[in-house]
């Protein structure tokens, strides 16, 4: 299992820290005023000529990059770097004018207006072409220039195009998959309702109610965006060889498969904008994007990302923008890094004066000056980042996996029933990964198709793994019949890749691993619990009385032993949580949405008698975590504190240097409200 990688360009071995800026919105003397201005920020590496596609190319085939070159030579001459981005992400209105075929087209069939960006169609071979010939200039003219570091392709791919192309290229991509339309219908259940196709041309991607279509069309629109990427990243890595080509995502974004774009990509690359404000509960939110960070490492296999944008300060979308407390900054990028960040970049560098954006949080503000909050909060992190080189590269090989899987959820967040607003998969996973977190076990997030065992997972959670695509079921058996421990809940083991119900009782083919069977599955309203007790003497050790909540599902032991019972509902008496050996291994079953203090416990005792390695061998205070990244020599500690209150941490015997000031620490460490420490053990 790799230890270390190389850096994302090995021309550079340090943290990259910069952010989006677009000198070509500025007079040179402003442009001259930012190379100043980035050296007081410690800021290295400018992501140029995003969205400028207009200023590049204002006119068909009329090239303008003096602009740019200014800039790519100004950068160099300062000691800086370029991730220098295609501009295809917003295209210039003479594109649309001359071939009106590039835009868009929504569902009603309506061709949407040249407005706004990400506003192309993803079959436009006007498009792709204008697009290839755009980024091959900009290969060909700098791909020698000391200052180009690694390209950035586009900006956030997403949406859907229904144009005429767009459903053509859907029905060629159907013909491939299926061959024939008895195919088609057969895997799509079309029958139902009477939706038989008997012809290619009768099929848009429209039908909601068709579930295997609406997976199918997912699964093309991923295609269709990583086509379009290949688009200009072939050319990218054709003319510049040795520099490393990305584009950016989101979230967990839910408009393509995100583990089928990794292997196109040389660096995983995501924006994050955290809403923490200094409120209590901010700590929740945490969780979710340190499972966040880590869902991004896994998409490579372990591989450190780009944190390509955040926000040094607001964000102009939120609903309440407010500032950034102090001390959040840190916090915030620190935790990215913990989970794998190569590089902290924003958006964006300085504020525009017009149009979009243009209160968005920015390094320079309006003020056009250093002496600021957030330029001095950047500034410093900064400073700290030029002391972590020994971070690059490393990652974390944890024994415990969380399942992600897109098509899963897809399938999850279509079909009608059980309980609607209430599936919450993603929720659902942090209520999983939470208790790991807050013991400061390091996780990995891996998609369904991960080979668990050759992994080395000692424990595999999937909740609520709905989908079971061919082979899922086997290599999880195989995983737990070599000594693995594997935990899925309710709703798992519901169907196939084709959304086609399993028969034969649920968990269909994990039934045998899990030794029960689901006959029917209750869901409660939101004010409603169902009690969960553990059996006397069970062998979890499991004692308190916990509460379940939204999804309970009535289930059968067969060969596996019953650890928990409900205790109220008609189903009082029936089993809760199940666990069943396997080979060398086990798999439990939780029947139930249970609420926090189960988790706790559940996973609290699963920890302990897998022996799974914390971090740091302390009790952490609700709303602390502490992260580790290393490479088998090295090991660096991430110490995040989300509360609004000082903590101090018992270190036992670990002996540690906090980075920031070269300062030894041992015996325990003062840990400030929103601060976050960087060590290396000794
Ligand atoms: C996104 C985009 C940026 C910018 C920021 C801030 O992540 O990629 O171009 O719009 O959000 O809103
Ligand atoms: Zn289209």
């Amino acid at each position: 299992m790799r230890q270390h990688y190389p850096p994302i360009n090995p021309r550079f071995p340090h943290f990259l820290h910069g952010g989006d800026y677009n000198p070509d919105q500025w007079p040179p003397e402003t442009v001259a005023d930012d190379m100043r201005l980035m050296k007081l920020a410690h800021c290295n590496a400018m992501t140029l000529g995003i969205f400028a596609w207009a200023a590049l190319e204002p006119a068909e085939g009329r090239f303008e990059f003096g602009w740019l070159d200014r800039v790519m030579d100004q950068l160099a001459a300062n000691g800086g770097y370029a991730v220098l981005a295609t501009p295809t992400a917003a295209h210039p209105r003479w594109l649309t004018d001359k071939y009106p075929s590039v835009q868009r087209t929504n569902r009603e069939r309506v061709r949407s207006p040249h407005a706004h960006r990400v506003n192309f169609c993803l079959t436009s071979p006007v498009y792709r072409e204008k697009a290839a010939l755009i980024t091959r200039q900009l290969a060909e003219r700098y791909r020698n220039h000391p200052a180009l570091l690694a390209w950035h392709v586009h900006n956030e791919y997403g949406g859907e195009c229904y144009c005429e192309l767009c459903l053509a290229a859907f029905r060629d991509w159907l013909k491939r998959k299926y061959g024939t339309l008895e195919k088609l219908n057969e895997a799509w259940w079309t029958a139902f309702w009477s939706q038989t196709y008997f012809d290619w041309n009768e099929i848009h991607p429209f039908e909601g109610v068709i579930h295997g279509l609406h997976l199918d069309w997912k699964r093309f629109a991923t295609d269709q965006c990583i086509a379009c990427y290949r688009n200009e990243a072939d050319i990218l890595h054709a003319v510049t060889p040795g520099v490393p080509v990305t584009t950016n995502t989101y979230w967990f974004f839910v408009g393509y498969d995100a583990r089928r774009w990794a292997p196109h990509l040389d660096v995983i690359a995501w924006d994050n904008y955290p809403p923490y404000h200094a409120r209590p509960e901010d700590w929740k939110k945490a969780v979710e994007m340190s499972l966040m960070g880590d869902f991004y490492r896994g998409l490579k296999g372990g591989q450190p990302f780009m944190l390509m944008e955040t926000s040094p300060s607001s964000q102009n979308w939120m609903p309440v923008m407010k500032l950034q407390r102090p001390g959040i900054h840190r916090l915030k990028t620190l935790q990215v890094v913990a989970h794998g960040a190569d590089t902290v970049q924003y958006f964006q560098w300085r504020a525009g004066r017009g149009a979009a954006e243009k209160f968005h949080g920015c390094v320079v503000s309006h003020s056009g000056h250093e002496n600021t909050r957030v330029f001095r909060d950047v500034a410093d992190l900064g400073t700290l980042l030029e002391k972590l080189d020994g971070v690059i590269g490393t990652t974390v090989r944890p024994e415990v996996a969380v399942v992600y899987d897109d098509e899963n959820r897809w399938a999850i967040e279509t079909v009608a029933g059980p309980r609607q607003q209430k599936r919450d998969y993603v929720p659902t996973l942090v209520a999983h990964y939470e208790p790991f977190w807050k013991r400061g076990i390091p996780v990995d997030v891996v998609h369904a198709d991960t080979d668990f065992a050759k992994a080395g997972y000692k424990l595999v959670i999937a909740p609520m793994l709905y989908m079971l695509r061919p082979g899922v079921a086997e290599r999880i058996t195989a995983f737990v019949e070599q000594g693995g421990t594997f935990v899925t809940t309710y709703w798992s083991g519901i169907a196939d890749e084709n959304d086609h119900t399993f028969l034969g009782g649920f968990p269909g083919p994990l039934r045998p691993l899990l030794g029960m069977w689901a006959e029917e599955l209750d869901v409660l309203h939101d004010d409603e619990s169902v009690k969960v007790l553990p059996e006397p003497g069970n062998a979890l050790g499991l004692a308190g009385e916990y509460e379940a909540e939204i999804f309970c599902d009535l289930i059968h032991a067969e060969s596996a032993t019953v650890l928990a019972r409900y205790g109220s509902e008609f189903y009082a008496g029936r089993p809760a949580l199940t666990v069943n050996a396997c080979g060398k291994g086990r798999a439990f079953y939780v029947a139930s949405r249970n609420r926090a203090a189960f988790q706790d416990d559940f996973y609290g005792a699963l920890s302990r008698e897998l022996g799974l390695k914390p971090v740091l061998d302390t009790v952490l205070p609700e709303g602390v975590t502490v992260q580790k990244r290393g490479d088998g020599k090295r090991e660096f500690l991430f110490f995040l504190n989300f509360r609004n209150d000082d903590v101090t941490l018992p270190l036992g015997t670990a002996r540690l240097t906090n980075l920031a000031d070269g300062a030894a620490v041992a015996g325990s460490l003062h840990l400030p409200a929103h601060d976050a420490v960087v060590c290396e053990r000794v």
